[in-house]
């Protein structure tokens, strides 16, 4: 833990919305009065009816219920919308950055407002109705931001899959959730290649479960050719002919706003879903506080929309707060490392976001692709994600923020709807690679494996002991999986999954996940998932997934893979099985590094020894620990044999 302390700049503190002191009241009273301080908040946005309850939740098995504002009702479009429309009708909404650096396009509250209402009617020609399924699968293009308010608009529920993830994976997806609509593109665009998007849903609604799709909508991007089907119609055609109105539907503030599909530690993704009044409240709030927002600011978050950053900071957030977003196309180093800071430069860009894994992959081009650019227009900084390490840090602050900018480590997940841990820009010193301190409302803890919650300078699970307005509801169509996978562990408490430690100022350094979830260059992988792809590979016997220390991703994909009986372990089938897993998965999931295991590490009971794996792949032989429990204690010196026979 670096100890190194970074002041909130005078200069930054004297026009932020909260200095110290008033992060330190407000914080005591949103834990000491949470109905009296989300009472105050939730007003924040425009309800149709407004609320007087305000806060139902309790984490206690047999009286289990999360409810917040709930006897409200509002639009979450309109409230991204309609009511900027008299003061801020002409304000740019959003600014889309393409892949190719000479394209770009601003759209104003007025002009988003009009496409969202064409697609909201043109999603009620096709029968869409609230509760309705939609599933959003589009490259980081202005239509992705308008299907999804289109769907709040009517109440249906949006369920958005990144471009990234393969036919299989969007099929099991739009299967889940039982999506009567997609919506998607002829193909993508990312650093200059092509994404097959249109094709891999022909491929994808070949798969069984997904006969509930009736209309596939697609938006030409690049103009290629692909196969119409008589379900398939071209998104422009449908959306142009429609009425420029669309009065918002009347929605309840637990109805459901989206689902999410985000993976865990065992079985498939899980569809985390989000309900309205909540998240809304949530998301905007921490979006103004965490990133400090004023009218003026272009906010800038490199998330896609197919992850929940990219739900609730380039969409929900900002467009709840009549901010200006950018939407960016491409990837961080096309056509060249500099390309992040030129568009800065272009668009005026005043806060950034991004991740861990772009920062470092930055630095080590070094620092003249940055310094080449001006930049001047930012003030703040922010990071998500994944742990940043301090180095990486440093050189955010320094290189990039002329190390005149705050940076704010913002921790949260897909389930928690919006940041919970996080320097307050104006009111928290940072220390890097910390996430600093809990946000309104938030009740983090540390516990002992046995759910002793440990008090002070201390390091063990991270837990939540109360609700906040952005929780998850559900998991969509399974309840059960839900209390089982977050309140079991420790009964009564949300189980985030991540390890962390607090040190004596109360800050918490977040060191990662606990659990057998993998964070690949801030992706979320189930080891299960990886696992399960392998296995379906004919020549496959079994297969155990363990993350690996990456200078880039921070962390790798590292695979053993015992073959059935007689098949050949050669290079050409390395190769093949980590396409598979692409194709099964989707590039994200790409094996770093594949190992032939004869056998692997096992309990007498059955049970795979990960963390004999995860050393070894670590290289790290001699930190094994006790292995006299194994079924056979030789499958690990062979493991470590070949291990040390590659760098
Ligand atoms: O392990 C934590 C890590 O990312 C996980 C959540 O992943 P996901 O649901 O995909 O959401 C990512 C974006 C919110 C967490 O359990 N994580 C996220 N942010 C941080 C982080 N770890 C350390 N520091 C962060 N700032």
């Amino acid at each position: 833990m670096s100890q190194k302390i970074y002041k909130v700049p005078e200069d930054f503190a004297a026009l932020a919305h909260l200095r110290n002191a008033d992060y330190q009241r407000l914080y005591q009273e949103s834990v000491r009065d949470p109905q009296g301080f989300w009472a105050r908040m939730g007003r924040r946005i425009d309800w149709i009816q407004p609320y007087n309850k305000v806060k139902d939740t309790s984490f206690d098995e047999r009286d289990f219920r999360i409810r917040w504002f709930y006897d409200g009702k509002l639009n979450v479009a309109a409230n991204c919308l309609d009511r900027h429309l008299t003061k801020r009708g002409d304000k740019t909404a959003i600014i889309w950055e393409g892949d190719d650096p000479k394209l770009s396009e601003r759209i104003t509250y007025r002009e988003l407002h009009e496409r969202v209402c064409q697609c909201a009617n043109a999603l009620k020609s096709l029968g869409v109705k609230k509760g309705d399924r939609v599933t959003i699968y589009l490259p980081m293009i202005p239509e992705a931001a308008v299907a999804m308010l289109a769907c709040a608009r009517i109440g249906a529920i949006h369920s958005v899959v990144f471009g990234g993830f393969s036919a299989d994976s969007l099929a099991g997806r739009i299967a889940d959730c039982g999506s009567s609509v997609i919506i998607t593109a002829d193909e993508g665009i990312r650093g200059g290649k092509r994404i097959a998007l249109k094709s891999n849903v022909d491929i994808a609604l070949t798969a069984p479960g997904t006969d509930c799709v009736k209309h596939v909508l697609v938006v030409k991007r690049t103009g290629i050719r692909v196969p119409m089907y008589a379900r398939d119609q071209w998104f422009d055609e449908v959306a142009s002919t429609q009425s420029k109105d669309c009065p918002p539907e009347t929605i309840d503030a637990e109805d459901p706003l989206f689902i999410l599909y985000t993976s865990g530690s065992t079985g498939r993704p899980k569809g985390v879903l989000h309900t309205s009044g909540g998240y809304l409240v949530y998301a905007s709030l921490t979006h103004e506080l965490v990133f400090d927002v004023r009218e003026d600011d272009v906010f800038w978050c490199t998330a896609d929309v197919g992850w929940v950053t990219g739900h609730s900071y380039v969409v929900y957030g900002p467009l709840a707060n009549g901010a200006t977003t950018v939407m960016f196309e491409g990837v961080p180093n096309y056509p060249d490392a500099g390309r992040f800071w030129q568009s800065v430069d272009k668009h005026k860009v005043t806060i950034f976001y991004t991740a861990p894994t772009a920062i470092r992959a930055l630095m080590r081009e070094g620092e003249e692709p940055v310094k080449h650019w001006s930049r001047k227009s930012i003030r703040l900084l922010g990071s998500v994600g994944e742990p940043i390490n301090p180095e990486a840090w440093e050189w955010y602050h320094r290189v990039v923020g002329d190390s005149r900018c705050p940076i704010v480590d913002t921790w949260w997940q897909t389930e928690t709807g919006g940041i919970l841990i996080s320097p307050l820009p104006g009111a928290i010193d940072q220390k890097p690679g910390s996430a600093t301190l809990p946000f309104f409302g938030v009740k983090p803890a540390i516990v002992d494996n046995e759910g002793q919650t440990l008090e002070g300078a201390t390091e063990g699970n991270l837990i939540l002991s109360d609700s906040w307005p952005g929780q998850m509801r559900t998991v969509f169509g399974d309840h059960a999986r839900f209390i089982e996978t977050y309140f079991k562990t420790f009964p009564g408490r949300y189980f985030t999954g991540d390890g962390a430690k607090r040190d004596e100022d109360g800050y918490y350094w977040i060191t990662g996940r606990v659990d057998d979830v993998l964070n690949v260059a801030g992706h979320r992988l189930g080891t299960a998932e990886i696992e399960s792809a392998l296995v379906s590979h004919s020549k496959v016997a079994e297969a155990a997934a363990v993350g690996c220390p990456h200078d880039i991703k921070g962390t790798g994909i590292y695979v053993y893979v015992t073959l059935i009986a007689g098949e050949q372990p050669t290079e050409a089938l390395r190769a093949e099985l980590r396409d598979w897993v692409r194709k099964e998965i989707g590039p994200i999931a790409t094996p770093d590094f594949i190992q032939w295991a004869p056998g692997l590490p096992k309990t007498r009971s059955g049970k795979i020894m990960r963390r004999i794996l995860r050393k070894i792949a670590a290289n790290e032989h001699d930190q094994l620990g006790d292995i006299s429990t194994l079924a056979d204690p030789a499958v690990v010196e062979s493991l470590v044999r070949e291990r040390m026979n590659r760098p």
